[in-house]
């Protein structure tokens, strides 16, 4: 199958388009920067220029029958006016000029759209988070519900639609984990805050063997949560993180100093989501890596 995928040079990305390259599929990628993307890339993978919130002609997707779609602006940036008004916008109008481009073109029948857990909201609270459950009222909560509520409109169109909300993909190469292994390295790792906020992570080989199935299956429409099926809390988490690279890990950042810091921002680490890949698991797919002790021996060794 040909597959179109945006965000193709990033941390998930450029994995991604590997594996389904290796499964055998034709990879066309939507990128910023095509010469630069391509040169990371496995021979044989075609580009063309996509920035979320110009439009996009039907032709750049060259006749992808699959669109996955992981484009959009960190959203760990300070969320100054401007840089929130990029986050949502990059996202929002990304995803419609995307969809536009899918609806005329004509030739796609799978779309796989990933958002984020941020979805369910920044909470201290331990309930459970499954697709049923509602989304949150905060700044990132609703740049995944306007984001997603673009993705579905490609259902009008008669594309099979799925909805990814992604839990923090670790991988020493990118991500949560790349950003915390300095502190914890040099023994200065711990909770950050309260500490009973809890994390939604995935290993990133699970993170794209999920979005490989969702690509390959379109009967699996609707939304799915992609993060493990066993959520720790961050006290939890700076613990195996310590353990896995035998340093201590007792030290404290409080809340109000990282919100001095970061501003705004600093709910992402501040608070989170405890959230159940119901649908996944329904659907027969298997984790590989379903604990974090054994995912971050894996990462780490
Ligand atoms: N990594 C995680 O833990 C995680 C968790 C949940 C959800 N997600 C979401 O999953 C997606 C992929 O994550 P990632 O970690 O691979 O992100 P990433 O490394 O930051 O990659 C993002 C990609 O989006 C492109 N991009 C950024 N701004 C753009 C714009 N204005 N127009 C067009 N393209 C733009 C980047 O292209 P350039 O190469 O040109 O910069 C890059 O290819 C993102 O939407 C992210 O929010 C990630």
């Amino acid at each position: 199958m040909k597959v179109a995928v945006t965000g193709g040079s990033g941390f998930v990305g450029t994995r991604l388009v590997q594996g389904l390259v290796d499964g055998g599929h034709t990879v066309h990628v939507l990128v910023r920067n095509v010469e630069h993307a391509l040169s990371k890339l496995p021979p044989g993978v075609t580009g063309a220029v996509f920035r979320a919130g110009e439009p996009l002609g039907p032709e750049a997707l060259a006749g992808a029958e699959a669109v996955v779609h992981l484009a959009g602006e960190p959203v760990n940036q300070r969320w100054t006016h401007e840089g929130k008004r990029r986050i949502h916008e990059s996202r929002v109008q990304g995803t419609r000029a995307l969809v536009e481009a899918m609806r005329a073109a004509g030739t796609v029948r799978r779309f796989v759209s990933v958002s984020a857990v941020g979805y369910y909201g920044g909470t201290r609270s331990a309930e459970p988070k499954t697709e049923e459950s509602p989304p949150g009222e905060d700044f990132l909560a609703s740049v995944c519900r306007d984001w997603e509520a673009e993705a579905s409109r490609a259902r009008e169109a008669g594309i099979s639609t799925a909805v990814v909300r992604m839990g923090a993909v670790l991988h020493p190469e990118g991500g949560a984990l790349h950003a915390m292994l300095p502190p914890f390295r040099m023994g200065a790792g711990g909770r950050v805050g309260s500490g009973k906020q809890y994390v939604s992570w995935i290993h990133r080989e699970d993170a794209l063997a999920g979005l490989r199935l969702l690509v390959e299956n379109p009967a699996l429409e609707g939304s799915f949560n992609l993060s493990s099926p066993e959520p720790v809390t961050n006290t939890e988490f700076a613990h195996a993180l310590g353990t896995a690279l035998g340093r201590p890990s007792v030290m404290h950042v409080p809340g109000f100093v990282l919100k001095a810091a970061l501003g705004e921002m600093s709910m992402m680490v501040l608070e989170g989501q405890r959230v159940v890949p119901r649908r996944l698991l329904e659907a027969g797919f298997t984790f590989q890596f379903p604990r974090l002790e054994e995912a971050l021996k894996n990462l780490l060794a």
